[in-house]
């Protein structure tokens, strides 16, 4: 008897192809639609093994309704869409896909920062818009990229890859982190600094941290105020690590000067948000790691740590070593 496994959502066809000939493979076999909470409960009763995306709340309740489930792997680096406890304590291993999208998702977020900085797809709009009458002094003017101070918050792979690329934009680089890196330090030269003072230097914030208890809400009120009246905070971690009625109101009360966000609190993002009503905001949505080549990367990554498992191996990406 072949190990049963349930796959959330369509993923590339090579995949799903390989996956059948080890295993009894049920899909979610749509690509835009999340598959529906109950269609999951009734897959997850008997299935030996889950490949699910973050739009999957994988919660202490789903869980219990699993006799059989050794592995789930999730196709992206965060996992706080998986009650952890909760599935190490039934022993089932729990997969990440890191290093595969580290690049992609730097660059996504640099060109947010050079978007949001020079204000191109409001400029963009303006054009589109039949606004554009005259080459203008002072029309969409931003603010300088180069040479400007870059604060990165979270310095894991992703944010020294963002790192990497501000050195080339010659930017002075701070950073905070849990633990000091004294050879990224030396290496890239950048500097450590506590959260406060790189707020209060940084021209631009960037948020590159996982989302924990420790990062949940992690950047509010307080913060933004002793954030300069002309600086840019970029998301493109996980919502909820910003307070985003918070930074609605630094945005109106012009204590800093514009945001850019891949990631938000509820996704997809209500269209009636207050955000939304705010031009100097730009908002993508959750598509850091998403090019063409890194999504099936991904894909064929977390179809790894699956197989894996399954086979009683450990998983190279396991999350949980002591499930
Ligand atoms: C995307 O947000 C991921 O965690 O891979
Ligand atoms: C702008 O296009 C310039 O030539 O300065």
């Amino acid at each position: 008897l072949k190990p049963k496994i349930f796959i959330t959502r369509k993923i590339p066809t090579q995949i799903i192809n390989q996956l059948e000939e080890t295993c009894d493979v049920s899909i979610w076999d749509d690509e835009y639609s999340p598959v529906p909470q109950d269609v999951l409960e009734e897959q997850i009763i008997d299935a030996d093994g889950l490949l699910c995306l973050l739009t999957e709340t994988i919660n202490k309740e789903l869980l219990e309704k699993a006799t059989k489930l050794k592995v789930i792997s999730n196709m992206a680096v965060g996992y706080n869409n998986i009650d952890i406890a909760t599935a190490s304590k039934k022993g089932i291993i729990i997969t990440n896909t890191p290093d595969v999208l580290t690049e992609t998702t730097a660059d996504l977020t640099f060109a947010l920062l050079m978007a949001t900085a020079r204000r191109i797809p409001e400029a963009s709009a303006y054009l589109r818009d039949g606004k554009w009458s005259t080459w203008s002094p002072m029309l969409l003017t931003g603010q300088d990229i180069y040479q400007s101070t870059i604060g990165i918050i979270g310095l894991g792979r992703i944010g020294e890859a963002l790192a990497k690329r501000a050195k080339g934009f010659n930017m002075n680089i701070l950073y905070h982190n849990r633990n000091r890196k004294p050879e990224v330090e030396v290496a890239l030269g950048i500097q450590y600094t506590s959260i406060e003072e790189l707020l209060r230097n940084a021209d631009f914030v960037c948020i590159m941290t996982p989302y924990t208890t420790e990062t949940k809400n992690m950047i509010r009120k307080e913060h933004f105020r002793m954030m300069k009246n002309s600086a840019i905070i970029i998301n493109t971690a996980r919502g909820g690590i910003i307070n985003e009625h918070d930074l609605y109101q630094a945005l109106v009360d012009k204590e800093i000067w514009a945001a850019g966000l891949d990631v938000f609190e509820q996704e997809p993002l209500p269209l009636n948000h207050p955000l939304l009503t705010l031009p100097n905001v730009v908002t993508l949505p959750h598509i850091g790691s998403a090019s063409i080549t890194t999504r099936v990367k991904m894909a064929e990554v977390a179809a790894t740590n699956l197989h894996q498992a399954i086979n009683g191996e450990t998983p190279k990406n396991m999350v949980n070593k002591k499930a």
